[in-house]
């Protein structure tokens, strides 16, 4: 069967059964086609979204100070590649590493942006691996043996539940020969600056919110009306959590196939979080995880920071 139609059986399956849960939520791995992927690139450049800004100028203040922990000819694995600015940086200073290894779900997406990589570091071995890093995977067997940095860097691990950001770690922690652990973290702050992050004037991430029920339109046939529903980004304080909602406007019936989901005023679908971490909370997780931390750099705000984590 073909790739597409098992992908939409695959985004209907999942929308049915979370939207018919009593709280209604969506998968956010689904924001990311490809209209969501160029919004989620916009939110990026937004002045309210202070974590890409913030990490990359921590990456190039003090790429000096991280390139003691890349052992000569260690191989630098990323999960989950996306846009590779943040990579770039690591690559243009650690000219002892020898190989990247990319790891994406998107194929498609991860062979064009290892080629990119492959085409401007001649010197460097591109070795893209097309895996989910939330579940177990196979390194190549001339991998098994060598020096591993891993890279993650966005805060991409405050997406996930405490305890999913738990398993990630210390399934990492499991490589044969990890030597450090390289991960991007946002903090907590004040309030307003975090809700403003994910609720910007210009109303990009209420686009990027809203997307997903265009892609449930446009992929599985349901009929969501966009202008029935808000976009909503709320701060969960006992959780330390900014979380995306959408919510129905009105009373309202949407169908999906013969499928009739009823929704009262007021009513979300809770579709994103995004948890934020003190220098404390975060190392309480990395130590259940087998990590010492070695290195927290962040930057004068304490905004974010980069931390370098080593197996105990
Ligand atoms: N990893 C990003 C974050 O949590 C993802 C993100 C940014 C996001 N803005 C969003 C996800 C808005 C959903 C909605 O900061």
């Amino acid at each position: 069967m073909n790739k597409h139609i098992l992908e939409n059986l695959d985004l209907l399956t999942s929308a049915l059964t979370s939207l018919s849960a009593q709280k209604k939520w969506l998968d956010s791995k689904w924001f990311y086609d490809n209209a969501g992927s160029a919004i989620f690139e916009e939110i990026t450049e937004l002045p309210e979204y202070y974590p890409t800004r913030t990490e990359v100028a921590i990456l190039n203040k003090n790429i000096d100070q991280l390139q003691q922990y890349i052992p000569d000819g260690a191989a630098l694995v990323e999960l989950g590649s996306g846009s590779s600015t943040k990579t770039r940086i690591l690559l243009d200073k650690f000219d002892n590493l020898n190989a990247y290894l990319p790891l994406d779900i998107s194929e498609d997406f991860l062979k064009h942006s290892a080629n990119d990589i492959a085409i401007q570091y001649p010197n460097l071995i591109v070795d893209p691996l097309v895996a989910d890093f939330m579940s177990p995977f196979e390194f190549p067997t001339n991998y098994m043996d060598r020096t591993k940095v891993a890279f993650f860097p966005g805060s991409t691990i405050g997406n996930l539940e405490a305890d999913k950001a738990i398993n990630l770690l210390a399934s990492v922690h499991r490589w044969d020969k990890i030597s450090a652990f390289i991960i991007g973290i946002d903090l907590v702050k004040d309030t307003n600056i975090l809700i403003q992050a994910y609720d910007d004037a210009a109303g990009v991430t209420a686009a990027f919110n809203l997307n997903i029920l265009r892609r449930l339109n446009r992929e599985i046939g349901a009929n969501f009306d966009l202008a029935q529903f808000k976009h909503e980004a709320r701060w969960n304080t006992e959780k330390s959590r900014i979380e995306m909602h959408l919510v129905s406007l009105v009373a309202q019936t949407v169908e999906i196939g013969t499928k009739i989901l009823t929704f009262a005023a007021g009513e979300s679908i809770h579709t994103e979080n995004s948890h934020k971490y003190t220098r404390e909370s975060f190392e309480q997780i990395a130590n259940q995880s087998g990590w010492n931390i070695r290195k927290f750099i962040t930057d004068e705000d304490d905004l974010f920071a980069i931390a370098v984590l080593s197996p105990k």
